[in-house]
């Protein structure tokens, strides 16, 4: 396996049929020929993952999207010209170009122009979208930089581009339309709802998924080795005074002997800045010798209902 930044030797493995994972500005993804169902199909071997869960298209236009979907409702063609390239990603009903295995049978496809500057080169060069989950082994903590998806990655994957630490850091925001044309969002991410109603003009509702629907929504995902247990961190120290804790805090470096690493998110109290060194900081508490992770949860608004969600997840 190779680490660089040559996106013809990229385009050129992706063309072939190979796998290869990619920066973007939210995580890395490990990405295949969207138009090509044997190579989709290695990402759910390489992945582990379950192959009712489908998979997101990346792409580098609205014209090339016109070639792999039914249509593209005005209300989120919209929201996309807003935010893309960027941290989102729209349900649009697929054609026939895009195969039932990208989208685990479903009829509708998730579509996303990401904003890396290194993969909207590759993605212009090539004439197929790429399928691409985040690049690491199902259910495990996501990738926010080239190491950690060689980590997990590295020895079942040809070629990593690699654009260095993600800007964003957590997973782009998911919507659809639900059956009365309203908007819905399946995922939080750092778009947040707010930011949907200042386009449409409400508070899109947040839609509560079964696992058959969107199983990247189920319960347990992002999770470290280690035993993860989200509390009030007052708590949390005086429950586990007698095993040796890694702390993942908000903002505040809290004191205890038993504390054998910590991470805090954001001194200033910055979401942006805490969705960034989320999950390099799992990774890194979950490498240490610590027992257990533990963790308190950040605001609950904004941005920080993205953080809290990745963190309910990773939590036992
Ligand atoms: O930021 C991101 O979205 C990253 C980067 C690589 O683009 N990708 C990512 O992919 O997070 P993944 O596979 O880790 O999460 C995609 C989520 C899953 O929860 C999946 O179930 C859901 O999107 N999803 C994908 N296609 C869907 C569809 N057709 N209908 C409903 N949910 C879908
Ligand atoms: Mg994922």
């Amino acid at each position: 396996m190779k680490i660089g930044a040559d996106i013809n030797l990229a385009a050129e493995l992706l063309s072939k049929g190979e796998l290869v994972a990619i920066p973007t500005e939210t995580v890395y993804g490990l990405a295949a020929n969207g138009y090509d169902a044997d190579a989709v199909l290695k990402i759910y071997r390489v992945k582990g993952r379950p192959q009712f869960n489908p998979l997101i298209v990346h792409t580098d236009s609205f014209e090339k999207i016109s070639s792999f979907v039914m249509e593209f409702p005005d209300v989120l063609q919209k929201i996309a010209h807003k935010f893309w390239p960027g941290p989102l990603t729209v349900l649009l009903p697929k054609s026939k170009a895009i195969h039932d295995v990208v989208t685990a049978g479903l009829d509708h496809v998730a579509v996303r122009i990401p904003s890396h500057p290194l993969t909207l080169k590759l993605l212009s060069s090539l004439n197929f979208p790429l399928a691409a989950p985040s690049a690491n082994l199902s259910g495990s903590i996501s990738p926010t930089t080239a190491q950690h998806a060689s980590k997990q990655l590295g020895n079942k994957i040809s070629y990593i581009l690699d654009g260095g630490k993600c800007a964003v850091g957590i997973e782009s925001t998911i919507v659809s339309l639900n059956k009365n044309n309203k908007v819905e969002i399946l995922r939080y991410g750092v778009i947040t709802e707010q930011d949907i109603a200042g386009v449409i003009g409400y508070i899109p509702q947040k839609k509560y998924t079964n696992s058959i629907e969107s199983p990247g929504l189920m319960k347990s995902h992002y999770a470290p080795i280690k035993p993860f247990i989200l509390g009030k961190m007052n708590e949390l120290l005086q429950t586990y005074k007698n095993k040796k804790v890694a702390v993942l805090s908000f903002k505040i470096s809290h004191k205890s002997e038993n504390i054998c690493g910590q991470i805090i998110l954001s001194e200033k109290g910055n979401l942006n800045e805490a969705a960034k060194n989320l999950f390099a900081a799992m990774h890194q508490l979950d490498a240490s010798d610590a027992d257990i992770i533990i963790s308190e949860q950040v605001p609950n608004y904004g941005i920080g209902l993205a953080i809290n969600d990745r963190l309910q997840r990773a939590s036992v």
